[in-house]
């Protein structure tokens, strides 16, 4: 793994959408992993500057999401669809039809979860993915648990990630609590990972990513295993290291 420490929030952010343009510029046709939640906006507020001054096109990008809430339309303000186009999507020249989330409102999961994974093979597979962390060691909804979960799956979310996200919520009884998400060797295919932290109650379960054991208890910890790793944390999720 390579660790990159970045002085603050706004460096860290600099620092991965330099590595997500460059991906960009050396292959236009770039399929791109993305993450949703709070640390990556910072991300997509740089790519959308870089958009905008000429320097990065998102033309012939195909994207795929690492999940959404089960339950919620695309349409929802609460949805990880509308997080997408509000934060990136609405403001580049991406085309739609290269959009991928997985639909939480489905009514035959079993069929959108292979769907999705058939659609990312065909696209060739994720050239990079981009992913954030829960406290509780998770990447995409991918819960602490007894085992690896491989591919996309429903997920039923730990109280301490809808904790968590309730704060995104007006009220913790209004946060899904369930969701779709890529599972753990969707990731582990991708051909490589940045992985952003950000906040000194990320220090912990950072340290334990990068130096304790492999475990699904901690299912970041697998990403110690793929061979192509960056993980971009600010002074204060460093703080351990
Ligand atoms: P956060 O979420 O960026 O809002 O901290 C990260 C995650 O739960 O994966």
């Amino acid at each position: 793994m390579r660790i990159i420490r970045a002085k603050d929030y706004d460096k860290l952010s600099k620092k991965a959408a330099s590595i997500i343009a460059s991906q960009v510029i050396l292959n236009p046709e770039s399929v791109l992993g993305l993450a949703t939640g709070s640390t990556p906006i910072g991300t997509y507020r740089e790519l959308v500057r870089m958009y905008n001054e000429g320097i990065i096109s998102f033309k012939d990008i195909i994207t795929f999401n690492l999940d959404e809430y089960y339950g919620l339309d695309k349409g929802d303000k609460q949805s990880y669809s509308y997080f997408m186009y509000d934060k990136l999507f609405n403001y580049i020249d991406i085309s739609k039809n290269n959009i991928n989330i997985p639909n939480g409102k489905t009514d035959d999961i079993q069929r959108e979860c292979h769907g999705y994974e058939n659609k990312i093979k065909k696209s060739g597979g994720i050239d990079l993915q981009l992913l954030g962390i829960g406290k509780n060691g998770h990447i995409g909804f991918n819960e602490p648990d007894l085992k690896f979960e491989a591919l996309t799956h429903l997920v039923k979310l730990d109280k301490e990630t809808i904790d968590s996200n309730s704060r995104f919520f007006s009220s913790i009884e209004e946060v899904p609590k369930m969701a779709i998400s890529m599972g753990i060797k969707t990731i582990m295919h991708s051909k490589k990972i940045i992985l952003l932290a950000s906040g000194e109650e990320k220090g912990k379960v950072i340290y334990e990513m990068i130096y304790g054991k492999i475990t699904p208890k901690l299912p970041a910890s697998v990403l110690q295993l793929h061979p192509d790793v960056t993980v971009i944390v600010d002074k204060e999720a460093g703080y351990m290291l």
